[in-house]
């Protein structure tokens, strides 16, 4: 039977490839993301790639708690519950302000959009998950070394999301319900860092894995659905770091 999953995220980058490796697995996707254009474009690439996938595109900003209302009365509304929640939503804060106004808006939008978009999807959906259902959040290795940029808001933002795991973990455990973090290192072929990466810093990240190359989006899919299977229920509570080895670095 088709599970219903929920990605938040989904339009691009690591949101996009799980999507695509549910839809693979005949899941029914519920996709979100707040730029309509490029959701429903996504969801369009994934239908034509995956025959006979389902696939339904929302757009929200789930930054705010009306959107999180929205998407509970909507996924009410399909009448199923929902197996699989991935909050890929994320972004890197501006950092190139100057004064106590920029370090402010840094913390203030890398919570928002790391944190906050991940919490109340979470909590707006937390009654209608199915019990033995997944919850996969998404941090980054700069929770563990501290963002290379700015003053540190982005790293700091993903941490709080380990806290919130093992909570999560804790509170749903009694309904069979899984709560994992997924820590990545750099991915290639993402919109997280907008115009791109300089060569130098691209090259300087690809040499801090011991495997000497950047993941993949699907790396990463591969690792949400796992945590979302039968065979992958027994691990909660974890932050699951994937990075080419490049914690410990070369
Ligand atoms: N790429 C990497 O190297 C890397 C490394 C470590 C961790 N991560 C984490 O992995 C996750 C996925 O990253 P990615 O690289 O795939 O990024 P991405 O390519 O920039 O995709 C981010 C997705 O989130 C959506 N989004 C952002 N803010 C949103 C909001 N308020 N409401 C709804 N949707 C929102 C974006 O679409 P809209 O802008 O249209 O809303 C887009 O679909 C993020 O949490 C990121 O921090 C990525």
């Amino acid at each position: 039977m088709s599970r219903l999953i929920v990605v938040t995220g989904a339009s691009a980058g690591i949101g996009k490839a799980t999507a695509k490796r549910f839809a693979e697995n005949n899941d029914k996707m519920l996709l979100i993301a707040r730029r309509e254009e490029r959701l429903t474009q996504a969801a369009e690439e994934i239908e034509s790639s995956v025959p006979g996938a389902d696939v339904e595109p929302l757009a929200l900003d789930m930054s705010d708690a009306g959107s999180a209302e929205l998407l509970r009365s909507h996924v009410g509304s399909i009448g199923l519950p929902v197996d699989g929640l991935l909050c890929c939503t994320g972004s890197l804060p501006p950092t190139d302000g100057e004064g106590l106004v920029s370090v402010l808006a840094e913390w203030q939008l890398a919570y928002q959009s790391n944190v906050l978009t991940a919490v109340i999807a979470v909590e707006g959906l937390l009654p209608l998950m199915a019990d033995g259902g997944s919850i996969v959040l998404y941090s980054s290795i700069a929770a563990y070394r501290g963002s290379s940029s700015g003053t540190g808001g982005y790293g700091a933002a993903k941490s709080a999301l380990h806290s919130y795991v093992h909570r999560l973990a804790n509170r749903l455990g009694p309904r069979g319900i899984s709560a994992n973090a997924i820590a990545p290192g750099y991915i290639a072929d993402t919109d997280l860092f907008g115009g791109g990466l300089s060569p130098t810093r691209e090259t300087m990240l690809i040499r801090q894995t011991v495997l000497n190359r950047a993941g993949e989006p699907a790396n990463v899919a591969e690792l949400g659905f796992y945590l979302c299977s039968q065979h992958g229920g027994h691990v909660t509570s974890q932050i699951i770091q994937i990075n080419g080895g490049s914690h410990h670095g070369t």
